[in-house]
């Protein structure tokens, strides 16, 4: 969307959806966190107003009432750490009252939640930060980070590599590839495009034969994020609006495959609603996030090809799916595995008389 002048604007359905995504996603990554570390941090690295047009709440409030409202919060005895970070005068003063308001109506407010308000630049703050860190010699508390610019600039790659180096630490970012397909080639924005990719290959952009401009954007800034942030596992999900137009990439990086299996959970839960719907793509086929009936046969066409003439365990094979593939391990068993065996497909060794447990083995044609 384009960035509007005033202080606050309209929610519109794809930044509802956005939003159940963080509240799902921290739904699970709050007590899997919490159970192992004394301090993690939520940094909203461009947090916004605190709240929209018609009063929804924004990113910060979410975040936070996700916590407190969470049916484990008694339980989770660690610290947390939010930081609110937004650069316009207006924006910061109006998300500083929300947050007032909301440590109000959530009074006694618990003494294991800190919140920190910063009225600067995602970039300034991120670069204080890693400087406060480096001459501490300490490192960065387990982390998400959300970054939810307008555009595409502010949000430096190396920066995002320095801030997120430590192994629990990942990334939930709003690429706006329809911004940046727009300014690839124009010249008059190249040191922006060049801090956004960490690289200036996106001026090849329209130069790879059979494939589309957008997808050239999405690979190059998928590789980026593994390469120079060093992300082992990068999903990307394709926000498509009323028109079948993409209208962002949600990128998410995590070094942990139980930060995948949340994100995978949290995507396959939130309703599109509003005619909006997520994706990704397998084998050149678009895996669309919708609950009722999922079509799996892309799920079915890969683990036949990729396992042709092989036998192997059930773990490999959920594995594969969670992280080679946009599906979740609920789509391996009934609806891909069960129906496989029935038609005489695949031969299963299982250690009990029926189902698809541990110990598990599938011999693929
Ligand atoms: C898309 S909105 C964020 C919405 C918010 N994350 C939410 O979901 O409710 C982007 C916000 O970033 C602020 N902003 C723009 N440039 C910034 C920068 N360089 N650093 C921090 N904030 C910035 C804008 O004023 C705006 O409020």
């Amino acid at each position: 969307m384009a960035a509007p002048r005033t202080t606050v604007w309209k929610l519109d359905p794809h930044t509802k959806a956005k939003h159940d995504l963080l509240k799902h996603y921290l739904g699970g990554w709050f007590p899997v966190l919490s159970s192992y570390n004394g301090r993690i941090v939520f940094l909203d690295g461009f947090a916004g107003p605190g709240r929209y047009e018609s009063g929804e709440p924004g990113s910060p409030l979410i975040a936070l009432e996700t916590l407190l409202s969470h049916s484990h919060f008694s339980k989770m005895k660690c610290e947390f750490l939010f930081f609110f970070c937004e650069a316009k005068k207006d924006r910061f003063e109006s998300l500083t009252e929300q947050i007032a308001g909301f440590k109000e109506a959530h009074q006694p407010w618990p003494d294991n939640v800190k919140i920190q308000l910063i009225h600067s630049e995602f970039s300034e703050t991120a670069t204080s930060l890693i400087e406060y860190l480096r001459t501490q010699k300490k490192r960065l508390a387990p982390t998400f980070a959300f970054v939810d610019p307008f555009g595409f600039s502010g949000l430096p790659m190396r920066l995002l590599a320095d801030l997120l180096s430590f192994a629990s630490c990942e990334l939930f970012v709003n690429y706006m590839v329809d911004h940046v397909n727009r300014f690839a080639t124009a010249g008059n924005v190249d040191h922006h495009l060049d801090d956004l990719f960490g690289t200036s290959e996106y001026k090849n952009v329209g130069v790879t034969a059979g494939q589309s401009r957008q997808q050239f954007l999405h690979d190059l800034y998928e590789r980026q994020l593994s390469e120079v942030c060093k992300f082992r596992f990068v999903q990307s999900f394709a926000m498509i609006n009323k028109t079948g137009h993409i209208a962002y990439y949600l990128f998410h990086g995590t070094r942990d495959v139980k930060g995948v299996e949340l994100m995978k959970d949290a995507m396959w839960k939130v309703d599109p609603g509003g005619g909006f719907q997520f994706s990704d793509r397998l084998a050149g086929q678009d895996v669309l996030f919708t609950e009722e009936a999922v079509d799996t046969e892309p799920l079915r066409q890969a683990l036949l090809e990729r396992y042709k003439g092989r036998r192997v365990s059930i773990a490999v094979l959920e594995q594969f799916t969670l992280i080679n593939t946009p599906y979740r391990k609920t789509h391996l068993r009934k609806p891909v595995l069960t129906p496989l065996e029935r038609e005489g497909i695949i031969q299963v060794e299982r250690p009990g008389r029926s189902g698809f447990p541990a110990g598990t083995w599938v011999t693929f044609p």
